[in-house]
């Protein structure tokens, strides 16, 4: 059996070890640009160019499927009909899920304890005990219920706010008021003080985070975005940051990243910016997971997370 590899950011020699190490029985071959790909039984990628995904279609190539370094298939899928016809197999949590349960909890209790206020009252050398929100008026809102939403909603819940959750599909999940599909997203960003995104992004769910959207949460919120950049509006968060309807916002992803250097974001105070790391891959949790899922594969079994190339995630 033939691997093929490839990473985007051109980091991949660790990943050719592990692989060597959890499949001994495969050869596991690194792709390089401008290279003619060798004939594989899969492909494991991150960020592919054109010219790969190209030679990934040719007929010669025995490409049983593509495997993806990341839980988001967005960047694969925009290739459309020029993907070869095979099965795309995404991460399903690979260790995601406790980050993203620690950085969204980080975000919703640095607004709920007013650290972020503390944080600019000592900047001005100010001593001044602020009053608490009520925590049952804090409700996080989680936009978004597979496999890291859920666990998210989850933390929250155990850390004692009131938690809303909104899916395509009908939801039941303990302690959580859940609601589905578009009808009933208004009245949810309307109960909602925190905002945290965590769905795909696809034709649905891109600029879903607009002005009229973001308007519907109470004066005052607060947005996380962990998802996709493409998402928010962002020329409309800032106007709604910039009149006070939003309190603050701690983003991750970004429409361009690196978040370019003249960005209005970067000198937005009541913004908090990170690189695009509240759940990074762990590359021995995902070999191991890939690894299995191939020997289930070879074995004629079915493996999850499969995406759906029509749904779009
Ligand atoms: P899942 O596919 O497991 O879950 C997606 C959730 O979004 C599901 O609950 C799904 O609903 C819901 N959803 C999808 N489309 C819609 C829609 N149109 N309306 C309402 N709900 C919708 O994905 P994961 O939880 O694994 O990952 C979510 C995203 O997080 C990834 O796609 C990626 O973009 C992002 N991500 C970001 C990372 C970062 O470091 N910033 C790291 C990893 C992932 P239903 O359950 O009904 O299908
Ligand atoms: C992912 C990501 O989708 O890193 O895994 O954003």
């Amino acid at each position: 059996m033939r691997i093929l590899l490839y990473r985007g950011d051109g980091v991949i020699e660790p990943w050719a070890r592990d692989f060597a190490a959890e499949l001994p029985d495969a050869e596991t071959v690194v792709w390089q640009e401008g290279e003619r790909a060798a004939a594989c039984d899969y492909a494991v990628l991150w960020a592919p160019t054109p010219e790969l995904l190209d030679q990934l279609g040719n007929a010669h190539l025995e490409l049983k499927a593509i495997f993806l370094m990341g839980a988001g298939a967005d960047a694969l899928l925009k290739f459309g009909d020029a993907l070869p016809p095979v099965p795309i197999i995404r991460l399903g949590d690979a260790g995601m899920a406790e980050q993203m349960a620690e950085y969204v909890a980080h975000a919703v209790l640095r607004y709920y304890r007013r650290f972020d206020d503390y944080e600019r009252q000592a900047r001005e050398g100010l001593w001044r005990p602020l009053e608490l929100p009520a925590k049952r008026d804090f409700t996080v809102g989680v936009l978004g219920l597979g496999k890291l939403g859920v666990p998210v909603a989850r933390i929250l819940r155990q850390l004692g706010f009131p938690v809303r959750g909104w899916s395509r599909t009908p939801k039941d999940l303990p302690g959580v008021a859940c609601h589905a599909g578009m009808d009933q997203l208004d009245g949810f960003l309307a109960a909602t003080r925190v905002l945290v995104c965590m769905l795909p992004l696809t034709p649905e769910t891109s600029n879903l985070l607009d002005r009229a959207r973001l308007s519907r949460l109470p004066e005052g919120a607060y947005l996380v975005n962990v998802a996709r950049g493409a998402q928010l509006a962002e020329p409309d968060l800032l106007a709604l940051i910039r009149s006070g309807h939003i309190a603050g916002a701690t983003l991750d992803v970004f429409r361009n990243e690196p978040l370019p250097a003249p960005h209005p974001f970067w000198s937005e105070p009541r913004i908090t910016i990170t690189p695009h790391i509240s759940a990074l891959t762990l590359r021995e949790e995902a070999v191991r997971q890939i690894a299995a899922k191939i020997k289930l594969l070879e074995s004629g079994e079915n493996v999850a997370d499969v995406v759906d190339r029509a749904r779009g995630y």
